[in-house]
């Protein structure tokens, strides 16, 4: 399976998802990263790598749509059959997510349903929660509501900060993200009527 993965960042996340994706026994490879960020420090490190990396800079277009239109032209070229947002800070209009529909998946920094958006950090220690984590979805017209393909859990330790809690977080990302994108990939994990279907192994 052919994936793209869009980054705004670092790109902490796609360095995982491109690592997995190098084992031989992985049933994808990524074949492109897209930006929204010229200066987007995950570029450099995808290019080290020898993946194709492509930016679009939003304020070098007069309109979201203009945007979003210049993405879909390289991704038909691209063909990708799944599309990886990782640190992707930008909303995907209602017409870019029904053009890939169903192919299109998110890492959230929190257990969703609780705390889509920002600061999700901050607000779950401000809620004294004792577990955070991460999620990973199919994405859909809402934000960071659509089914949920896999999530891990990490313990708020006393005296967590938001740095601190981020980092945990971080470290069951690089983890769950791979391991969703294997399940879509093999189609175990599809999206279907608006739901994220598991298929029993071996169906
Ligand atoms: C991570 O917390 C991720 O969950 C969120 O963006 C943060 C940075 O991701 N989507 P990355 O290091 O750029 O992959």
């Amino acid at each position: 399976k052919r994936v793209v993965v869009f980054i705004s960042g670092g790109g902490s996340n796609m360095l995982s998802l491109v690592k997995a994706a190098a084992e031989p026994d992985f049933p994808a490879e990524v074949v492109a990263v897209i930006a929204d960020k010229a200066e987007a420090g995950g570029l450099a490190k995808a290019a080290a790598l020898g993946i194709p990396t492509f930016s679009f800079v939003r304020k070098d277009f007069d309109s979201k749509e203009a945007h979003e239109a210049a993405i879909l032209a390289e991704l038909d070229r691209l063909r990708p059959d799944i599309i990886c947002l990782a640190g992707y800070m930008r909303l995907l209009s209602a017409a870019f997510i029904q053009r890939h529909e169903g192919r299109i998946l998110n890492i959230h920094p929190s257990l969703l349903p609780l705390f889509p958006g920002l600061h999700t950090h901050q607000r779950a220690i401000d809620a004294g929660m004792r577990l955070a984590g991460c999620t990973v979805h199919f994405v859909t017209e809402g934000m960071d509501d659509g089914p949920i393909i896999a999530q891990a859990a990490v313990p708020v330790l006393a005296g967590d900060t938001a740095e601190t809690l981020a980092a945990r977080v971080l470290t069951v990302e690089h983890k769950t993200y791979p391991m969703a994108l294997r399940l879509v990939a093999e189609g175990k994990v599809e999206m279907k009527d608006g739901r994220a279907a598991s298929h029993a192994v071996g169906e």
